[in-house]
């Protein structure tokens, strides 16, 4: 029998609770998993960074954390963190992200906001391109960026993705380096931001870099808020370098009431929705890491503490 604590917000528990012991009986798996296990006890930590477990040494013999979120940057820096971490791969939220890009990208491909009209406006009947006229750049090519960057693939749309490591991804044109993001931006009609918050990837989307997108282009950021300078965004935005801007993550959130984003008529804000993880699919993920760890095998998605990601 080994112990799994569930380290998360404590609402959270009535959620994940049934999702963890079905995948774990599943497994054929024989655990006590609870929220209040002695720290010395336990084997695997099942864990949300906004839970109140910060200080993970009286852990001594726990062999695994495995994070209930993708994004894990509120936990690399952990000083008193020896064992491997996990993030989240889960279908489900892979499934969620894609059709919170795939929505938003179509809402500036359709101009949606210009063409849903009023009997005030003007009758223009402007057609949008086609999707295979429309170049669109995903700055981030994993799990998410490049479950996206297929969708968007499916569609029609000319895809370019970029990352830290050369990719190879069927139809999709695949940079990397600071050279690849430069020819990336260049030819960005939209830009859709899957990146890690990272110290290589912070402000990533500075007043240099936004000068490299062709003028009037479109910004769509699920991913973290430090990616992107916020001053040289608004900059952008009021020069009409960036034609508009849909935010789903911000340095602070919830985004703090007099932040200028919110009162920005060429900003559209979103409270972190982009994709939640679903407990019956990232509970099969845990388990799935679980039997890897007691079977001696490698964990699935580890975090490379040094790269932050
Ligand atoms: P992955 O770790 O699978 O992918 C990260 C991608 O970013 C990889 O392609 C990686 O390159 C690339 N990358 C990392 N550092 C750099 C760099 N310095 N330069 C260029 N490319 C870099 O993460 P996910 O796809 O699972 O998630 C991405 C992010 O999405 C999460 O970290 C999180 O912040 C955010 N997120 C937001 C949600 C929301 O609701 N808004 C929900 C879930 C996640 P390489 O492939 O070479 O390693
Ligand atoms: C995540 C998120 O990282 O929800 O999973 O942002």
């Amino acid at each position: 029998m080994i112990n799994v604590l569930f380290a998360a917000r404590p609402e959270r528990w009535s959620v994940y609770e049934a999702p963890l012991r079905t995948a774990l009986d599943t497994a054929g798996i024989a655990a006590h998993l609870a929220m209040d296990i002695p720290p010395a006890d336990v084997d695997y930590i099942v864990y949300a960074p906004n839970s109140d477990l910060q200080d993970f040494a009286p852990y001594a013999r726990a062999r695994a954390v495995l994070n209930l979120w993708a994004g894990v940057e509120k936990i690399t820096g952990n000083q008193t963190l020896h064992i491997p971490l996990a993030r989240m791969v889960d279908p489900g939220l892979t499934t969620g992200m894609v059709e919170w890009v795939v929505g938003h990208v179509m809402r500036y491909h359709l101009g949606m906001d210009a063409h849903i009209i009023n009997p005030a406006q003007a009758w223009k009947p402007t057609v949008p391109p086609l999707a295979r006229e429309r170049e669109v750049v995903i700055l981030g090519l994993g799990a998410l960026g490049t479950a996206c960057a297929q969708a968007l693939l499916g569609l029609g749309f000319r895809v370019t993705g970029w990352s830290r490591s050369a990719k190879d991804v069927a139809g999709v044109t695949c940079l990397h380096s600071d050279a690849g993001l430069a020819q990336a931006l260049c030819r960005a009609e939209i830009v859709v931001m899957l990146l890690p918050d990272t110290p290589a990837t912070a402000n990533i989307l500075n007043t240099q870099t936004l000068a490299q997108m062709p003028r009037g282009a479109y910004l769509i950021n699920p991913g973290r808020g430090p990616l992107i300078d916020d001053a040289a965004l608004i900059a952008a935005l009021d020069a009409g370098q960036i034609a508009h801007a849909t935010l789903d993550v911000f340095r602070v959130e919830p985004l703090p009431q007099d932040h200028p984003f919110w009162a920005h008529p060429q900003v559209t804000v979103t409270p972190h929705i982009a994709a939640e993880t679903r407990a019956i699919t990232a509970s099969e993920t845990i388990v799935e890491n679980i039997r890897r760890g007691e079977a001696g095998e490698p964990y699935l998605y580890l975090v490379d503490r040094t790269l932050g990601y």
